[in-house]
């Protein structure tokens, strides 16, 4: 994989999260998990390039988010629509999503988390900013249809500096 700058990241930035999808991969390389999102966006905060992703505390991931101040963004290709919706559907608090998906994290040493081979582009990322999403906050309130009945298990938010932006060129 190519190092590239993130301000030369010349995608459809509002459909790599909500079209394409993303793995987020978090924790140490004995205890790491990945899921997908849809969810986030990316812009510039205090200078630096970040990325804003929510999740939900009920999420496996959600643990080791909270744990570790650092985790990975996979982008993937279409052909890995299947893998990405098994890592979107099950939970790795019961089962090992790698051996089931086929997917296989790659451990990087510089930043101790892990991301996914074969990924097009990943985004090595370092927490700058979290905070969970609170009910008293949301102005649009029927936005709350989102979480049903549940209201004690809204996203947390996470903001987090692109440390470094790969992309394979295959
Ligand atoms: C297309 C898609 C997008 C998703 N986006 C998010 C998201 O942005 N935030 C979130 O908390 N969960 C999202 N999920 C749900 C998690 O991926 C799902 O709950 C997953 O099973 C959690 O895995 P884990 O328990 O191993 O962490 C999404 C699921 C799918 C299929």
């Amino acid at each position: 994989m190519i190092r590239m700058n993130a301000k030369d990241f010349d995608v459809k930035i509002f459909e790599k999260f909500d079209k394409d999808w993303a793995l987020l991969t978090a924790g140490d390389y004995n205890d790491r998990n990945t899921m997908t999102i849809s969810w986030g966006f990316m812009g510039t905060l205090y200078g630096k390039s970040v990325v804003c992703v929510f999740v939900r505390p009920n999420r496996h991931t959600y643990n080791l988010m909270e744990k570790y101040d650092r985790f990975t963004l996979s982008f993937m290709d279409e052909k890995y629509r299947d893998a990405m919706t098994f890592m979107g559907r099950n939970s790795g608090a019961s089962i090992d999503k790698y051996k089931e998906s086929g997917l296989e994290p790659i451990y990087d040493t510089d930043s101790g988390v892990s991301y996914i081979k074969g990924a097009r582009y990943v985004m090595k990322l370092k927490k700058l900013y979290a905070a969970p999403l609170k009910e008293e906050y949301f102005i649009d309130k029927s936005l709350l249809k989102f979480y049903k009945e549940d209201l004690s298990d809204l996203h947390k938010m996470y903001i987090a500096e692109i440390t470094s932006l790969l992309v394979n060129e295959e």
